[in-house]
This record gives structure tokens, C-alpha cells and sequence, in this order.
């Protein structure tokens, strides 16, 4: 699979190179580059912002570095990319969302910084591309960076041989809409606190019924919206 991100702190995505994700990239299971959209302004101040049309407060990303990193990165691509924009104001993004985008073959996350990007780069972005617009929730970072790791981590950790345990992304949270149940390791008992007993039964079918029970009442506790209550 093949992320390109454009941002104006690439830094931010040297993340990216640790552990599983950079183990993935070591194997060419994951070809990632982050682009600087300062590379794309040719002013002495490389600059990427300006005031915006109609007023209001803050600066908003100009359109024009957008477009030829677009040119630039786009251009080289073989199959239709998905275009991210990461933004507060776009879809939350969920693991339904994770798994959707890891059967895609190319991904481009567009990163804002300021009040955001001018419109127009995303409908450019639409004439060579599937757009997306995805927040990571109802809260606002300063820019879409952060934002954009957790989605290519959520999204790359399932694409096939990136983690080694295959089994261990069938049981875990979301995987089938309800939260994962609490686990336990030796010893028995520590500092007086035990663990279930069920958990040291050796009754597989009764260790997967009390599992299932803890999934279903965390999930009423915690996320009952997961439920539909
Ligand atoms: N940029 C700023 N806030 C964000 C959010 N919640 N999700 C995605 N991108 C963002």
C-alpha cells in the first residue's frame, strides 16, 4: 500500500518509522512518504498562507502549493487515489472506516494547518481523486498531522502481514461493533486482587460465554450509543 502525506511539519510523521509500521515499511508492505508543501512555494518566505476572502479571523492555506504537490504527487499515481482531507468538519472516522481504506492501494492525506484549506483545493482535488474529509472526533487539534498518524495507523496495522498475529485483530475493540473484554496475566493473584476464576477453568466454552458478557456490559456502560440505546 502507498501513503503519501503533505503537511508543513513532516516531522510530525517520523511516528510513522517506529515499531510494527516501520517494520512494515522496512518489508515494502508499506511505501509512506511525508511532503513538505513549503517544497511547492517558490517565494523567498516560502510562504502557504493568506488572509481569507470576506474576512474573519486567522489565515487560511493558499491554493496554489496545494495544487502542484497535487500535480506532483498525484501524478505519478497508477490507480485512483483517495484524497484525505483531515479536518474537524469532515466524517468521524471509525474502524469501519480504517477497514474500508485499508483495501485501497493508494492513500493521499492533505494536513491543514491555520482556519483550514481554500475550498478550492479540495475541488481540484476531486478532478484526480476519490475526496474524503475525516475528523478523528468532535474536538479541534491544530492541525491534521496528529490526526492523520491515527487514521494511517488504524489503517495500516490491517492491511495483510503488517501484524504478525492476524488472530489478535479478530478480538480486540470495534472488531464486531462491541468493546473488547478485560484480560489477565500471571500471577493469579496480585497484591489481593485475583483473577476470575472462570479465566483459570480451562472450560473453553464457559472462558468465551463470560468474555462475551463482559463485552456486551462494558460496551452498555461505557458506549451504550454502540448498541443503538
Ligand atoms: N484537524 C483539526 N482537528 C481535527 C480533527 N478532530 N480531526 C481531523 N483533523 C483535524
Amino acid at each position: 500500500m502507498r501513503i503519501d502525506a503533505i503537511s508543513i511539519f513532516t516531522e510530525y510523521f517520523q511516528a510513522l518509522d517506529l515499531s510494527l509500521l516501520g517494520k512494515a515499511q522496512a518489508a515494502g508492505l508499506l511505501n509512506f512518504k511525508a511532503h513538505d508543501l513549503r517544497d511547492y512555494t517558490h517565494d523567498r518566505h516560502r510562504t502557504v498562507d493568506d488572509t481569507p476572502y470576506g474576512g474573519g479571523a486567522g489565515m487560511l492555506m493558499k491554493p496554489e502549493p496545494w495544487g502542484e504537490a497535487f500535480d506532483d504527487i498525484l501524478g505519478e499515481s497508477d490507480d485512483a487515489p483517495v484524497i484525505i482531507f483531515t479536518s474537524p468538519a469532515g466524517e468521524v472516522f471509525k474502524q469501519s472506516t480504517a477497514r474500508e481504506l485499508a483495501g485501497r492501494k493508494h492513500l493521499v492525506f492533505a494536513c491543514g494547518r491555520y482556519e483550514g484549506i481554500d475550498q478550492r483545493v479540495v475541488d481540484y482535488a476531486a478532478t484526480k481523486g476519490e475526496v474524503r474529509l475525516i475528523s478523528i472526533g468532535d474536538y479541534v487539534l491544530n492541525g491534521g498531522e496528529v490526526a492523520a498518524i491515527a487514521m494511517i495507523e488504524a489503517i495500516a496495522r490491517l492491511v495483510p502481514g503488517v501484524i504478525g498475529n492476524a488472530e489478535s485483530l479478530v478480538e480486540e475493540s470495534h472488531s464486531d461493533g462491541l468493546l473488547e473484554y478485560p484480560s489477565y496475566t500471571k500471577p493469579s493473584e496480585w497484591r489481593g486482587l485475583e483473577v476470575p476464576p472462570v479465566l483459570l477453568s480451562g472450560n473453553h466454552a464457559l472462558i468465551a460465554k463470560w468474555r462475551h458478557d463482559q463485552q456486551v456490559e462494558r460496551t452498555r456502560q461505557v458506549r451504550p450509543d454502540l448498541l443503538g440505546e
